[in-house]
Protein backbone atom coordinates (compact mmCIF):
# COMPACT_ATOMS: atom_id res chain seq x y z
CA UNK A 1 0.00 0.00 0.00
CA UNK A 2 1.42 3.64 -0.44
CA UNK A 3 0.25 6.86 0.31
CA UNK A 4 0.75 10.60 -1.14
CA UNK A 5 2.51 12.90 1.49
CA UNK A 6 1.98 16.47 0.67
CA UNK A 7 3.50 19.20 2.71
CA UNK A 8 1.52 22.03 1.74
CA UNK A 9 1.92 25.72 1.81
CA UNK A 10 -1.04 28.35 1.26
CA UNK A 11 1.73 30.53 0.07
CA UNK A 12 2.90 27.89 -2.54
CA UNK A 13 3.72 29.59 -6.00
CA UNK A 14 4.37 26.27 -8.61
CA UNK A 15 6.22 27.44 -11.15
CA UNK A 16 7.57 25.83 -14.54
CA UNK A 17 7.06 23.56 -17.06
CA UNK A 18 5.39 20.30 -17.75
CA UNK A 19 4.74 17.62 -20.50
CA UNK A 20 1.15 16.33 -20.90
CA UNK A 21 1.09 12.27 -21.36
CA UNK A 22 -0.93 10.63 -23.79
CA UNK A 23 -4.84 10.94 -23.16
CA UNK A 24 -5.96 7.65 -20.77
CA UNK A 25 -9.27 7.75 -22.09
CA UNK A 26 -8.20 7.96 -25.98
CA UNK A 27 -5.65 5.02 -25.70
CA UNK A 28 -7.95 2.51 -23.72
CA UNK A 29 -10.21 2.20 -26.98
CA UNK A 30 -7.31 2.50 -29.39
CA UNK A 31 -5.82 -0.61 -27.72
CA UNK A 32 -9.30 -2.36 -27.88
CA UNK A 33 -9.35 -1.44 -31.74
CA UNK A 34 -6.58 -3.76 -31.95
CA UNK A 35 -8.74 -6.59 -31.75
CA UNK A 36 -10.69 -5.76 -35.02
CA UNK A 37 -7.02 -6.90 -37.25
CA UNK A 38 -5.18 -9.65 -37.46
CA UNK A 39 -2.19 -6.81 -38.23
CA UNK A 40 0.22 -4.96 -36.15
CA UNK A 41 -1.47 -1.73 -34.70
CA UNK A 42 1.45 0.85 -33.61
CA UNK A 43 0.59 3.62 -31.16
CA UNK A 44 2.46 6.41 -30.38
CA UNK A 45 1.92 8.79 -26.99
CA UNK A 46 1.15 5.65 -24.66
CA UNK A 47 0.47 7.03 -21.09
CA UNK A 48 2.64 4.91 -18.77
CA UNK A 49 -0.71 4.65 -16.59
CA UNK A 50 -2.03 1.85 -14.44
CA UNK A 51 -4.97 1.24 -16.91
CA UNK A 52 -2.96 0.69 -19.90
CA UNK A 53 -1.41 -1.97 -18.25
CA UNK A 54 -4.24 -3.47 -17.34
CA UNK A 55 -5.85 -3.04 -20.41
CA UNK A 56 -2.82 -5.06 -21.96
CA UNK A 57 -3.00 -7.66 -19.51
CA UNK A 58 -6.59 -8.30 -20.48
CA UNK A 59 -5.31 -8.00 -24.31
CA UNK A 60 -2.72 -10.73 -23.45
CA UNK A 61 -5.38 -12.77 -22.18
CA UNK A 62 -7.16 -12.66 -25.62
CA UNK A 63 -4.37 -13.73 -27.52
CA UNK A 64 -2.21 -10.49 -28.38
CA UNK A 65 1.22 -10.03 -28.51
CA UNK A 66 2.81 -6.23 -27.75
CA UNK A 67 5.80 -4.61 -26.74
CA UNK A 68 5.61 -1.45 -25.21
CA UNK A 69 8.86 0.74 -25.67
CA UNK A 70 8.98 3.96 -24.27
CA UNK A 71 5.70 5.62 -24.96
CA UNK A 72 5.24 3.31 -27.90
CA UNK A 73 3.43 0.50 -28.45
CA UNK A 74 2.90 -2.38 -31.29
CA UNK A 75 0.24 -4.73 -30.49
CA UNK A 76 -0.86 -7.64 -32.94
CA UNK A 77 -4.07 -10.13 -32.35
CA UNK A 78 -2.93 -12.46 -34.88
CA UNK A 79 -5.87 -15.07 -33.68
CA UNK A 80 -7.79 -14.69 -31.21
CA UNK A 81 -7.27 -17.01 -27.98
CA UNK A 82 -10.08 -16.53 -25.89
CA UNK A 83 -12.94 -14.42 -26.05
CA UNK A 84 -13.72 -14.07 -22.34
CA UNK A 85 -12.89 -10.76 -20.35
CA UNK A 86 -12.78 -11.98 -16.61
CA UNK A 87 -14.41 -10.43 -13.36
CA UNK A 88 -10.91 -10.18 -11.74
CA UNK A 89 -9.88 -7.87 -14.83
CA UNK A 90 -13.17 -5.82 -15.27
CA UNK A 91 -13.31 -4.96 -12.19
CA UNK A 92 -10.20 -3.42 -11.27
CA UNK A 93 -11.03 -1.67 -14.98
CA UNK A 94 -14.55 -0.41 -16.28
CA UNK A 95 -12.94 0.30 -19.21
CA UNK A 96 -12.80 -3.40 -20.13
CA UNK A 97 -16.40 -2.87 -21.40
CA UNK A 98 -14.46 -1.69 -24.83
CA UNK A 99 -13.49 -4.91 -26.12
CA UNK A 100 -16.90 -6.11 -26.23
CA UNK A 101 -17.84 -4.22 -29.24
CA UNK A 102 -13.98 -5.41 -31.55
CA UNK A 103 -14.06 -9.05 -29.92
CA UNK A 104 -17.59 -9.81 -31.36
CA UNK A 105 -17.32 -8.18 -34.38
CA UNK A 106 -13.86 -10.35 -35.19
CA UNK A 107 -14.63 -13.30 -33.85
CA UNK A 108 -18.38 -13.84 -33.53
CA UNK A 109 -18.41 -14.12 -29.82
CA UNK A 110 -17.50 -12.51 -26.27
CA UNK A 111 -18.18 -12.84 -23.03
CA UNK A 112 -17.74 -9.84 -20.47
CA UNK A 113 -18.07 -9.49 -17.22
CA UNK A 114 -20.94 -7.66 -15.91
CA UNK A 115 -18.97 -4.31 -14.59
CA UNK A 116 -20.62 -3.82 -11.57
CA UNK A 117 -20.94 -0.83 -8.64
CA UNK A 118 -18.59 1.86 -8.85
CA UNK A 119 -17.28 4.90 -6.85
CA UNK A 120 -18.89 6.98 -9.24
CA UNK A 121 -22.13 5.95 -8.95
CA UNK A 122 -24.03 3.34 -11.27
CA UNK A 123 -23.22 3.19 -14.65
CA UNK A 124 -25.36 0.91 -16.77
CA UNK A 125 -24.43 -0.39 -19.87
CA UNK A 126 -27.59 -1.32 -21.14
CA UNK A 127 -26.81 1.20 -24.15
CA UNK A 128 -23.67 -0.73 -25.73
CA UNK A 129 -26.02 -3.81 -25.17
CA UNK A 130 -29.07 -2.50 -27.02
CA UNK A 131 -26.98 -1.07 -29.92
CA UNK A 132 -25.27 -4.44 -30.36
CA UNK A 133 -28.79 -6.27 -30.23
CA UNK A 134 -29.56 -3.85 -33.07
CA UNK A 135 -26.57 -4.80 -35.47
CA UNK A 136 -28.22 -8.40 -34.91
CA UNK A 137 -26.07 -9.67 -31.74
CA UNK A 138 -28.07 -12.17 -29.71
CA UNK A 139 -27.01 -10.96 -26.31
CA UNK A 140 -27.75 -12.96 -22.75
CA UNK A 141 -26.78 -12.87 -18.93
CA UNK A 142 -25.80 -15.57 -17.69
CA UNK A 143 -23.65 -15.49 -13.91
CA UNK A 144 -22.64 -12.24 -14.05
CA UNK A 145 -21.48 -12.16 -17.95
CA UNK A 146 -22.39 -10.70 -20.87
CA UNK A 147 -22.45 -13.19 -23.18
CA UNK A 148 -22.95 -11.89 -27.08
CA UNK A 149 -23.08 -13.96 -30.11
CA UNK A 150 -22.88 -12.80 -34.13
CA UNK A 151 -22.22 -14.86 -37.31
CA UNK A 152 -21.83 -11.46 -38.76
CA UNK A 153 -22.80 -8.50 -37.34
CA UNK A 154 -25.31 -6.07 -39.73
CA UNK A 155 -25.12 -2.64 -40.10
CA UNK A 156 -28.25 -0.75 -38.50
CA UNK A 157 -29.83 2.75 -38.16
CA UNK A 158 -28.95 3.15 -33.86
CA UNK A 159 -30.15 6.27 -31.68
CA UNK A 160 -28.43 6.47 -28.75
CA UNK A 161 -30.80 7.11 -25.67
CA UNK A 162 -28.35 9.35 -24.22
CA UNK A 163 -24.58 10.18 -25.17
CA UNK A 164 -22.23 7.43 -23.78
CA UNK A 165 -18.29 8.06 -24.65
CA UNK A 166 -17.46 4.23 -24.11
CA UNK A 167 -21.42 3.26 -25.86
CA UNK A 168 -20.37 5.29 -28.73
CA UNK A 169 -16.57 3.51 -28.63
CA UNK A 170 -17.59 -0.04 -28.78
CA UNK A 171 -20.55 0.74 -31.12
CA UNK A 172 -18.29 2.48 -34.13
CA UNK A 173 -15.44 -0.39 -33.47
CA UNK A 174 -18.47 -3.06 -33.95
CA UNK A 175 -19.93 -1.73 -36.78
CA UNK A 176 -16.15 -1.38 -38.46
CA UNK A 177 -16.70 -5.08 -39.38
CA UNK A 178 -20.47 -5.52 -39.80
CA UNK A 179 -21.94 -5.65 -42.97
CA UNK A 180 -23.15 -2.56 -44.93
CA UNK A 181 -23.90 0.78 -43.66
CA UNK A 182 -24.09 1.71 -39.53
CA UNK A 183 -25.75 4.98 -38.88
CA UNK A 184 -25.34 5.67 -35.16
CA UNK A 185 -27.26 8.88 -33.48
CA UNK A 186 -26.75 11.09 -30.61
CA UNK A 187 -22.93 9.98 -30.35
CA UNK A 188 -20.86 11.41 -27.24
CA UNK A 189 -18.56 13.72 -29.67
CA UNK A 190 -15.60 13.72 -26.69
CA UNK A 191 -12.14 13.92 -28.72
CA UNK A 192 -11.22 10.48 -27.46
CA UNK A 193 -13.95 9.04 -29.60
CA UNK A 194 -12.55 11.00 -32.79
CA UNK A 195 -9.33 9.96 -32.15
CA UNK A 196 -10.54 6.68 -32.10
CA UNK A 197 -12.06 6.65 -35.31
CA UNK A 198 -9.34 8.27 -36.66
CA UNK A 199 -7.75 5.41 -36.08
CA UNK A 200 -10.43 3.05 -37.22
CA UNK A 201 -10.18 5.41 -40.38
CA UNK A 202 -6.70 4.05 -41.11
CA UNK A 203 -7.15 0.96 -40.64
CA UNK A 204 -9.66 0.75 -43.52
CA UNK A 205 -12.89 1.67 -42.04
CA UNK A 206 -15.11 4.44 -43.67
CA UNK A 207 -16.50 6.64 -40.96
CA UNK A 208 -18.16 10.01 -42.11
CA UNK A 209 -19.06 12.20 -39.26
CA UNK A 210 -16.41 11.78 -37.23
CA UNK A 211 -16.77 14.46 -33.93
CA UNK A 212 -20.38 15.19 -35.01
CA UNK A 213 -23.47 13.39 -33.21
CA UNK A 214 -24.47 11.60 -36.22
CA UNK A 215 -21.76 8.75 -37.35
CA UNK A 216 -22.17 6.96 -40.05
CA UNK A 217 -19.86 3.79 -40.78
CA UNK A 218 -19.33 1.36 -43.75
CA UNK A 219 -18.75 -1.77 -42.50
CA UNK A 220 -15.18 -3.62 -44.18
CA UNK A 221 -14.75 -7.18 -44.06
CA UNK A 222 -11.55 -7.20 -42.85
CA UNK A 223 -9.28 -4.39 -41.16
CA UNK A 224 -5.52 -3.76 -41.62
CA UNK A 225 -2.68 -2.58 -39.51
CA UNK A 226 -1.95 1.49 -38.53
CA UNK A 227 -0.02 3.92 -37.04
CA UNK A 228 -1.74 6.12 -35.05
CA UNK A 229 -0.96 8.69 -32.49
CA UNK A 230 -2.88 9.25 -29.19
CA UNK A 231 -4.07 12.83 -28.23
CA UNK A 232 -2.87 14.49 -25.54
CA UNK A 233 -5.05 14.30 -22.09
CA UNK A 234 -7.27 16.92 -21.86
CA UNK A 235 -7.97 16.34 -18.48
CA UNK A 236 -4.20 15.83 -17.24
CA UNK A 237 -3.81 19.04 -18.71
CA UNK A 238 -7.12 21.17 -17.39
CA UNK A 239 -5.77 19.24 -13.60
CA UNK A 240 -2.33 21.38 -14.12
CA UNK A 241 -4.21 24.06 -15.40
CA UNK A 242 -6.25 24.49 -11.78
CA UNK A 243 -2.99 23.99 -10.14
CA UNK A 244 -1.36 26.63 -11.65
CA UNK A 245 -4.62 29.03 -10.93
CA UNK A 246 -5.01 27.29 -7.13
CA UNK A 247 -1.56 28.38 -6.37
CA UNK A 248 -1.32 31.94 -8.35
CA UNK A 249 1.52 30.03 -10.25
CA UNK A 250 3.00 30.41 -13.48
CA UNK A 251 2.90 27.03 -15.55
CA UNK A 252 3.37 26.34 -19.32
CA UNK A 253 1.89 23.09 -20.29
CA UNK A 254 3.80 21.32 -23.16
CA UNK A 255 2.22 18.98 -25.81
CA UNK A 256 -1.50 19.56 -25.39
CA UNK A 257 -4.36 20.17 -27.70
CA UNK A 258 -5.83 23.44 -26.59
CA UNK A 259 -8.92 23.26 -28.47
CA UNK A 260 -9.88 20.42 -26.63
CA UNK A 261 -9.73 22.59 -23.80
CA UNK A 262 -11.68 25.70 -24.40
CA UNK A 263 -14.15 25.10 -22.29
CA UNK A 264 -11.91 24.92 -19.23
CA UNK A 265 -9.82 27.19 -20.43
CA UNK A 266 -13.24 29.58 -20.44
CA UNK A 267 -13.70 29.04 -17.19
CA UNK A 268 -10.47 30.01 -15.62
CA UNK A 269 -9.79 32.51 -17.01
CA UNK A 270 -13.58 33.64 -15.65
CA UNK A 271 -12.09 33.00 -12.34
CA UNK A 272 -9.06 35.18 -13.19
CA UNK A 273 -6.89 33.20 -14.34
CA UNK A 274 -4.26 34.16 -17.25
CA UNK A 275 -4.52 31.68 -19.75
CA UNK A 276 -1.15 32.53 -22.99
CA UNK A 277 -1.37 30.10 -25.94
CA UNK A 278 2.59 30.47 -26.44
CA UNK A 279 2.42 27.98 -29.11
CA UNK A 280 0.03 25.50 -30.88
CA UNK A 281 0.59 22.84 -27.96
CA UNK A 282 1.55 25.08 -25.56
CA UNK A 283 -0.13 27.09 -23.12
CA UNK A 284 0.65 29.12 -20.12
CA UNK A 285 -1.54 29.97 -16.96
CA UNK A 286 -0.92 32.34 -13.83
CA UNK A 287 -2.91 32.49 -11.43
CA UNK A 288 -4.65 35.50 -9.90
CA UNK A 289 -4.59 36.05 -6.11
CA UNK A 290 -8.45 37.24 -6.36
CA UNK A 291 -10.37 33.68 -8.01
CA UNK A 292 -13.91 34.94 -8.42
CA UNK A 293 -16.81 31.92 -7.82
CA UNK A 294 -18.80 30.59 -10.53
CA UNK A 295 -21.52 28.02 -11.14
CA UNK A 296 -20.55 25.14 -13.05
CA UNK A 297 -22.32 22.05 -14.44
CA UNK A 298 -21.32 19.24 -16.19
CA UNK A 299 -22.20 18.09 -19.42
CA UNK A 300 -21.06 16.00 -22.45
CA UNK A 301 -18.64 17.44 -24.28
CA UNK A 302 -18.01 20.27 -25.52
CA UNK A 303 -19.76 21.14 -22.41
CA UNK A 304 -17.98 21.15 -18.96
CA UNK A 305 -15.90 17.91 -18.36
CA UNK A 306 -17.53 15.67 -15.36
CA UNK A 307 -13.68 14.35 -14.89
CA UNK A 308 -12.17 18.09 -14.20
CA UNK A 309 -15.65 18.92 -11.51
CA UNK A 310 -13.64 17.13 -8.21
CA UNK A 311 -10.65 19.80 -9.36
CA UNK A 312 -12.92 22.80 -9.85
CA UNK A 313 -14.55 22.20 -6.81
CA UNK A 314 -10.90 22.84 -5.08
CA UNK A 315 -10.44 26.19 -7.20
CA UNK A 316 -13.62 27.11 -5.85
CA UNK A 317 -12.72 26.87 -2.21
CA UNK A 318 -10.84 29.43 -2.77
CA UNK A 319 -12.96 31.69 -4.91
CA UNK A 320 -14.59 34.51 -2.72
CA UNK A 321 -18.06 33.74 -2.16
CA UNK A 322 -20.46 31.40 -3.20
CA UNK A 323 -20.29 28.76 -6.15
CA UNK A 324 -22.66 26.12 -7.11
CA UNK A 325 -21.39 22.95 -8.97
CA UNK A 326 -23.81 20.45 -11.11
CA UNK A 327 -22.91 17.39 -11.54
CA UNK A 328 -25.54 16.28 -14.38
CA UNK A 329 -23.66 13.15 -15.52
CA UNK A 330 -23.03 10.61 -12.79
CA UNK A 331 -24.79 10.41 -9.63
CA UNK A 332 -22.78 10.13 -6.54
CA UNK A 333 -19.92 11.54 -8.28
CA UNK A 334 -19.68 13.90 -5.09
CA UNK A 335 -16.94 11.45 -3.05
CA UNK A 336 -14.06 13.64 -2.78
CA UNK A 337 -16.55 16.03 -0.70
CA UNK A 338 -16.17 14.46 2.37
CA UNK A 339 -12.52 14.43 2.30
CA UNK A 340 -12.66 18.21 1.20
CA UNK A 341 -14.63 18.69 4.51
CA UNK A 342 -11.85 17.26 5.81
CA UNK A 343 -9.53 19.79 5.17
CA UNK A 344 -11.61 22.52 5.95
CA UNK A 345 -13.05 22.86 2.64
CA UNK A 346 -17.28 24.60 3.09
CA UNK A 347 -19.26 22.76 1.12
CA UNK A 348 -22.96 21.39 1.02
CA UNK A 349 -24.49 18.35 -1.46
CA UNK A 350 -27.99 18.29 -2.12
CA UNK A 351 -29.01 15.83 -4.83
CA UNK A 352 -26.38 17.11 -8.11
CA UNK A 353 -25.88 20.03 -6.54
CA UNK A 354 -22.66 21.17 -4.28
CA UNK A 355 -22.55 24.59 -2.93
CA UNK A 356 -19.26 25.31 -2.54
CA UNK A 357 -18.75 28.77 0.25
CA UNK A 358 -15.18 30.52 -0.41
CA UNK A 359 -13.03 31.88 0.21
CA UNK A 360 -11.53 28.80 3.31
CA UNK A 361 -8.48 28.17 4.24
CA UNK A 362 -7.50 24.83 4.54
CA UNK A 363 -5.95 22.88 6.94
CA UNK A 364 -3.62 19.05 6.16
CA UNK A 365 -5.00 16.06 6.99
CA UNK A 366 -5.28 12.31 6.60
CA UNK A 367 -7.89 11.86 3.47
CA UNK A 368 -8.79 8.81 0.98
CA UNK A 369 -8.64 8.89 -2.43
CA UNK A 370 -12.35 7.78 -3.66
CA UNK A 371 -11.27 7.34 -7.23
CA UNK A 372 -9.41 8.65 -9.82
CA UNK A 373 -10.87 12.19 -10.28
CA UNK A 374 -11.20 12.46 -6.58
CA UNK A 375 -7.78 12.05 -5.93
CA UNK A 376 -6.57 14.56 -8.23
CA UNK A 377 -8.67 16.79 -6.26
CA UNK A 378 -7.70 15.79 -2.49
CA UNK A 379 -3.27 16.52 -4.06
CA UNK A 380 -4.58 19.99 -5.38
CA UNK A 381 -6.57 20.38 -1.93
CA UNK A 382 -3.50 19.30 -0.26
CA UNK A 383 -1.01 21.52 -1.75
CA UNK A 384 -2.59 24.49 -0.48
CA UNK A 385 -3.60 23.16 3.01
CA UNK A 386 -1.13 24.05 5.45
CA UNK A 387 0.90 21.45 6.93
CA UNK A 388 1.05 17.87 6.22
CA UNK A 389 -2.26 16.32 3.94
CA UNK A 390 -1.97 12.17 3.64
CA UNK A 391 -4.00 11.23 0.31
CA UNK A 392 -4.51 7.52 1.08
CA UNK A 393 -5.71 4.31 -1.28
CA UNK A 394 -3.69 6.28 -3.86
CA UNK A 395 -3.39 3.67 -6.25
CA UNK A 396 -6.74 5.58 -8.19
CA UNK A 397 -4.12 8.25 -8.83
CA UNK A 398 -2.05 5.95 -10.53
CA UNK A 399 -4.83 4.69 -12.67
CA UNK A 400 -4.78 7.92 -15.17
CA UNK A 401 -2.21 10.21 -14.16
CA UNK A 402 1.34 9.53 -15.43
CA UNK A 403 4.15 10.55 -12.19
CA UNK A 404 1.69 12.77 -11.09
CA UNK A 405 4.05 13.65 -8.28
CA UNK A 406 7.42 13.85 -10.52
CA UNK A 407 5.32 16.55 -12.56
CA UNK A 408 4.24 18.40 -9.19
CA UNK A 409 7.62 18.49 -7.62
CA UNK A 410 9.06 19.72 -10.15
CA UNK A 411 7.24 22.63 -10.21
CA UNK A 412 8.00 23.33 -7.59
CA UNK A 413 5.58 21.05 -5.11
CA UNK A 414 6.72 19.13 -1.64
CA UNK A 415 5.06 16.12 -2.12
CA UNK A 416 6.49 12.04 -2.28
CA UNK A 417 5.04 8.67 -1.99
CA UNK A 418 4.99 6.49 0.86
CA UNK A 419 4.82 3.03 1.16
CA UNK A 420 3.10 1.72 4.29
N1 LIG B 1 -25.03 5.40 -19.44
C1 LIG B 1 -26.18 4.64 -19.43
N2 LIG B 1 -26.15 3.46 -20.13
C2 LIG B 1 -25.06 3.04 -20.82
C3 LIG B 1 -23.90 3.83 -20.80
C4 LIG B 1 -23.92 5.02 -20.10
O1 LIG B 1 -27.19 4.99 -18.84
O2 LIG B 1 -25.12 1.98 -21.44
C5 LIG B 1 -25.03 6.68 -18.68
C6 LIG B 1 -24.04 6.68 -17.52
O3 LIG B 1 -24.59 6.10 -16.37
C7 LIG B 1 -23.77 8.16 -17.37
C8 LIG B 1 -23.81 8.67 -18.81
O4 LIG B 1 -24.55 7.69 -19.55
O5 LIG B 1 -24.81 8.76 -16.67
C9 LIG B 1 -22.47 8.88 -19.48
O6 LIG B 1 -21.65 7.74 -19.28
P1 LIG B 1 -20.57 7.29 -20.36
O7 LIG B 1 -20.99 5.99 -20.93
O8 LIG B 1 -20.30 8.40 -21.32
O9 LIG B 1 -19.30 7.05 -19.45
P2 LIG B 1 -18.18 5.97 -19.71
O10 LIG B 1 -18.07 5.75 -21.17
O11 LIG B 1 -18.39 4.81 -18.82
C10 LIG B 1 -16.20 7.66 -20.03
C11 LIG B 1 -14.87 7.88 -19.39
C12 LIG B 1 -15.07 8.44 -18.00
C13 LIG B 1 -15.83 9.75 -18.12
C14 LIG B 1 -17.15 9.52 -18.86
C15 LIG B 1 -17.93 10.79 -19.12
C16 LIG B 1 -13.48 6.19 -20.44
C17 LIG B 1 -12.72 4.94 -20.32
N3 LIG B 1 -14.15 6.62 -19.35
O12 LIG B 1 -16.89 6.73 -19.20
O13 LIG B 1 -13.77 8.69 -17.48
O14 LIG B 1 -16.10 10.28 -16.85
O15 LIG B 1 -16.90 8.88 -20.13
O16 LIG B 1 -17.18 11.69 -19.85
O17 LIG B 1 -13.48 6.82 -21.49
C18 LIG B 1 -12.18 9.02 -15.77
O18 LIG B 1 -11.31 9.08 -16.67
O19 LIG B 1 -11.92 9.31 -14.57
C19 LIG B 1 -13.51 8.58 -16.12
C20 LIG B 1 -14.38 8.16 -15.21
Amino acid sequence: MEKIRILGDHNLRLKGEVKISGSKNAVLPAIAASLLTQDKVRLGNIPLVKDVFSMLTLMKELGSDYDLKKNALTIQVKKILSEEASYELVRVMRASILVLGPLLARSGKAIVALPGGCAIGSRPIDLHIAGLQKLGASITLEHGYIKAEAERLQGADIQFEKKTVTGTENLVMAASLARGETVLRNCAREPEVSNLCELLVKMGAQIEGIGEEVIRIKGADELGGAVHEIIPDRIEAGTFLVAGALTQGDITLIDIQPVHLITIIEKLRYSGAVIETIKDDVLRVIGSPEIKPQDITTSPYPGFPTDMQAQFMVLMTQASGTSIITETIFDRRFSHVNELLRLGANIEVSGDKALVKGKTPLSGAEVIATDLRASASLILAGLIAGGETNVNEVEHIDRGYEAIEEKLKSLGARIERIKI
